[in-house]
């Protein structure tokens, strides 16, 4: 396998050359990546050349229309889908709360669902609220020490009353990555349909949803080198059969239907750079010339062969440390770039004290505070999270450790 060029990486990201972010190392990431260039130069083109109401029959109009039927055929693509079976939306919260109306609708009293306390709030709060609706709620609980989900535990709750179950690809705290073919064949035998957060999983390569098998998966676009979009890939089976939320004369139309407002056409057109981005990446490192879902799995390949050679330090750093609990797997290979420590003292204060030592990373819950408290974490103190991607190097990461002996 090849390695990843960081240097050619770096390249594709203004910020790395942007004078004032020079010597700040950025472990923020699981909140929100940098952009990369052929994002910010679709969302430049857009806004000069093409900011018309798309789809009418004048040039800059049919580009723009154009642009944005690119950007849902590639990504999607690049996910194993149909690009009728990808919709963006505002942001994947806003996109959990529109499905969660239409399975309102869809689901009767007595019909159940599953959640975990290990998912952010965004696949969890909406789902959790169908209760209102005499749905029963069912939760898939974790280890209280290891934060992990046992695909066991969820077969014990599962019955023919289960309509759905919401689990992540891996939660921004925890970062162990699930085994969501494993957890979604078990669901379906059950007779329940997936819903797949993969926000966390997303920025470390792009998955092949169509292979791992959910009926959903969301992701948002801001924290994978993309504009600030919700994209929500919806299978056509469970599309089709849920309740249109959109205009009732929009209601034949997939992507169309869970997203019922006007869509930010600037940053869908924009987001074909992701596409155009992953295509770079693949052509630069000799990778197939031909198939989007194959470019798209190399390129994963590539960015988490990168990933887990710089996470194995940062982890074997802090696991033994008395000072700090480390969240999670200390296993690299099962976890993404996302370390969530637990210290004795207020989290935010140390991600104030890193950022004299240029690090930019954040303390707090990151709205994951069910499974921090399910893992006996004191909210009133939060965790430190530093969490990096592909595009991190080998020499932030040793400013990160640095920084991290000085103020732990
Ligand atoms: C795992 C996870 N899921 C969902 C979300 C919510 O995404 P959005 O900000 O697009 O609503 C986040 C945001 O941080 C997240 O980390």
């Amino acid at each position: 396998m090849s390695t990843l060029d960081i240097n050619f990486v770096r390249s594709q990201f203004p910020a790395f050359s942007e004078p004032s972010l020079q010597g700040q190392a950025f472990f923020e990431n699981a909140g929100g990546s940098y952009t990369c260039k052929p994002v910010l130069d679709r969302l430049t083109r857009y806004y000069t050349q093409r900011k018309v109401q798309p789809y009418a029959p004048y040039d800059a109009s049919r580009l723009a229309g154009e642009e944005m039927d690119e950007a849902r055929a590639r990504m999607a693509a690049i996910m194993g889908v149909d690009a009728d079976e990808l919709s963006f939306g505002p942001s994947t919260t806003q996109n959990t709360y529109v499905l969660a109306q239409a399975f309102r609708q869809w689901m009767q009293p007595g019909d159940a669902i599953v959640v975990t306390n290990q998912d952010h709030e965004a696949n969890s709060g909406p789902w959790r609220r169908l209760a209102d609706e005499g749905i029963e709620v069912r939760e898939w609980q974790i280890d209280p020490e290891s934060g992990s989900l046992n695909p066991q535990d969820l077969e014990d709750i599962l019955d023919e009353k289960v309509r759905l179950v919401c689990f992540p690809h891996c939660s921004n705290v925890v970062g162990e990555i699930n085994p969501v073919t494993e957890i979604t064949a078990i669901a379906h035998a059950a007779g329940a349909f997936v819903c797949v957060d993969g926000v966390s999983y997303a920025p470390h390569g792009f998955p092949n949803v169509g292979d791992l098998g959910p009926d959903i998966y969301l992701f948002s676009a801001y924290k994978t080198y993309g504009p600030h979009q919700g994209c929500m890939v919806i299978r056509r089976a469970l599309g089709e059969l849920l309740p249109n939320q959109g205009h009732y004369f929009n209601g034949d139309v997939l992507y169309q239907r869970f997203t019922p407002a006007g869509p930010d056409h600037a940053q869908i057109a924009a987001s074909a750079g992701m596409a155009d981005y992953v295509d770079l990446l693949c052509e630069h490192h000799d990778g197939p010339g031909t198939g989007a879902a194959a470019r798209g799995a190399f390129v994963h390949d590539l960015m988490r062969g990168h990933e887990i050679a710089l996470l194995q330090p940062v982890l074997d750093a802090v696991k033994d440390r008395n000072a700090a609990r480390l969240i999670g797997t200390s296993d690299a290979s099962r976890r993404a770039p996302t370390v969530a420590l637990a210290l004795n003292r207020n989290a935010e204060s140390v991600a104030a004290s890193l950022a004299s030592h240029g690090v930019m990373a954040g303390g707090g819950d990151f709205y994951a505070v069910r499974p921090l408290q399910a893992m006996g974490v004191d909210l009133g103190q939060g965790v430190l999270r530093v969490s990096f991607t592909h595009y991190t190097s080998k020499r932030e990461i040793d400013q990160l450790l640095n920084a991290l002996d000085a103020v732990l």
